[in-house]
């Protein structure tokens, strides 16, 4: 009897199509040591997910601590059992926390990062100041904060956005088929900026997954994020932005900016500085 397609678990597929782990450390690395003139050892992970950032960052030295921390116990022990088991004897600084990032209390880090928009769950400047204070006292006293936010004349609007992800084989062995990322701008609210987006997936012969991952935010913009990181205690907020390869795409090289052309779509990072 021919064995029925499996659909690879969602968390392959979402960490292949959204993340960058690679190029946001090194992002981190570089822009801590610029600084403060020493390489950041300690970091933590807000809204950990599957902790793929926490993770390679253990990986990368054995100087390195880690905290992990997300509210979800079902996708912290995906990230144990898939990404932390692979560490191995590696895994020893790297603690994941199930708890809220507005409650949980970890040594002081380096480097605090809050990405692909996690915090964007916050929609009212209080909600945004209070998690923003709490990476402020929690980071030590020459600690750096990152946030991400995307953005462009594009971001407000209704659209798909279909993206082929190519074959690969997970950490873990698990072979992963080709398959279609599609980020779905579903609903936005002109009065508060609030939006709704889902990730659906399209894997060929196997099926569609519809809203795989359902997002309800308040997109924030750069201007506010700079203002709250400063209301929160930070000394200085930087934006960081990225030039444009050949192809119109992000070359993910990210120099501070004060400026910016008016693109389609982008993704900054936002410095936080004690
Ligand atoms: C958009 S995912 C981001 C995952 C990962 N950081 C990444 O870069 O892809 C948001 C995560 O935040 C977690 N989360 C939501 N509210 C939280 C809270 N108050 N405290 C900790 N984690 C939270 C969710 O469980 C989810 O795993």
């Amino acid at each position: 009897m021919r064995k029925k397609k499996q659909i690879p678990d969602l968390h392959y597929l979402y960490e292949a199509s959204v993340q960058g782990v690679e190029t946001d450390l090194d992002f981190a690395a570089r822009v801590f040591k610029n600084k403060r003139g020493r390489k950041p050892t300690d970091l933590r992970e807000d809204f950990c997910g599957t902790a793929a950032l926490a993770c390679e960052w253990v990986r990368r030295s054995p100087k390195h601590r880690a905290w992990g921390i997300d509210i979800d116990r079902p996708t912290l022990d995906w990230g144990l059992e898939h990404n932390v088991s692979q560490l191995g004897p590696k895994a020893g600084p790297l603690k994941l926390l199930c708890a809220d990032v507005m409650k949980v209390k970890t040594p002081p880090p380096d480097l605090v990062m809050a990405l692909n928009f996690s915090y964007c769950i916050f929609k009212t400047r209080e909600q945004l100041r209070c998690y923003f204070k709490k990476a402020y006292t929690t980071l030590n006293a020459d600690g750096l904060f990152i946030v991400d936010l995307y953005g462009g004349t594009e971001a407000i609007e209704a659209k798909l956005e279909p993206r082929d992800v190519e074959a690969f084989t997970a950490a873990d062995g698990t072979k992963v088929p080709a398959f279609e990322y599609i980020w779905d701008q579903a609903e936005y609210n002109v009065i508060n900026h609030h939006v709704v987006n889902h990730i659906h997936f399209k894997v060929p012969g196997i099926r569609k997954i519809k809203k795989a991952f359902t997002y309800d935010w308040r997109l924030w913009t750069l201007p506010e994020i700079q203002e709250l990181l400063i209301e929160a205690g930070f000394k200085s907020a930087e934006v960081y932005l990225h030039d444009w390869d050949k192809d119109g795409e992000s070359d993910d090289i990210y120099r501070r900016r004060t400026n910016y052309e008016n693109a389609l779509g982008w993704v900054a990072y936002i410095v936080g500085i004690k």
